[in-house]
């Protein structure tokens, strides 16, 4: 499903570069669930963005859902994305002047959720994350917490065969994090889905099949 191979990406400061992330070797196999764990800075966000094609490398090999997307433009990247691929954001990345279940919606739009009744399967998604009453809320008129759960349903609005996930839980209560991990984990592995997730806390990382510490990713990967 995945594969990495001598990756380096870098962003440019000025006249001086910084290196944000390097694996010298990933393999996640379809179906896996995987905790990706890793100091603040160490480049989790970059390389989720890299898989999820939004960003490409500056060298090496990425190797997601079949396609090489270093050897992919923009736009070719941007629909592999909207037809493999569900994301939530670090920082949500919801649309300001939308409900819930518009932005949820603008999701389906974008991949191949749009068919069918994809309104009722929006709302469903909300109700399962526990905002069946919340949604013609706007973002602005949402608890962290609850634009969080709106953008994991966006997330799977396209029943996506890979999710990545940047810290999808930060914001949630110890019983409402578990409770959106357990269905999250229960869809992924009903549907033979393979998930990447950012997290900080240890106890979701157990929960997965297996920690990556993007740490040891830089010489040879240490599987936990
Ligand atoms: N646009 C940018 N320009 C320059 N440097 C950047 C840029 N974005 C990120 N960096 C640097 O790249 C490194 C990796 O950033 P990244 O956001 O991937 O880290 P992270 O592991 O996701 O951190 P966190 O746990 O705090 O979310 C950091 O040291 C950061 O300072
Ligand atoms: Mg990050």
């Amino acid at each position: 499903m995945i594969r990495l191979r001598s990756v380096k990406k870098s962003y440019r400061q000025g006249a001086t570069s910084v290196l944000a992330c390097a694996v010298d070797q990933l393999d996640i196999a379809k179906a896996e669930q995987v905790a990706l764990v890793g100091r603040s800075g160490t480049g989790k966000t970059t390389l989720l963005h890299m898989l999820a094609g939004i960003l490409r490398p500056d060298s090496g090999e990425v190797e997601v859902v079949g396609q090489r997307l270093d050897q992919m433009g923009e736009s070719a990247r941007d629909r592999h994305r909207g037809r493999h691929i569900g994301m939530v954001y670090q920082t949500f990345n919801l649309l300001q002047p939308f409900t819930a279940l518009e932005n949820v919606l603008l999701g389906a739009l974008f991949g191949r959720g749009a068919g069918g009744d994809a309104k009722h399967r929006a709302a469903e998604l909300l109700s399962k994350v526990g905002l069946g009453d919340r949604l013609h809320h706007r973002p602005s008129e949402m608890s962290v917490g609850q634009v969080q759960r709106v953008a994991i349903c966006r997330a799977l609005i396209n029943d996506p065969e890979l999710i990545l996930m940047d810290e999808p839980l930060g914001n949630q209560d110890r019983s409402t994090g578990g409770q959106v991990l357990d269905l999250l984990l229960q869809m992924a592995s009903d549907g033979g889905k393979t998930v990447v997730m950012v997290t900080h806390d240890p106890e979701s990382a157990t929960r997965m099949q297996r920690t990556v510490d993007l740490a040891t990713l830089r010489g040879v990967e240490v599987v936990a």
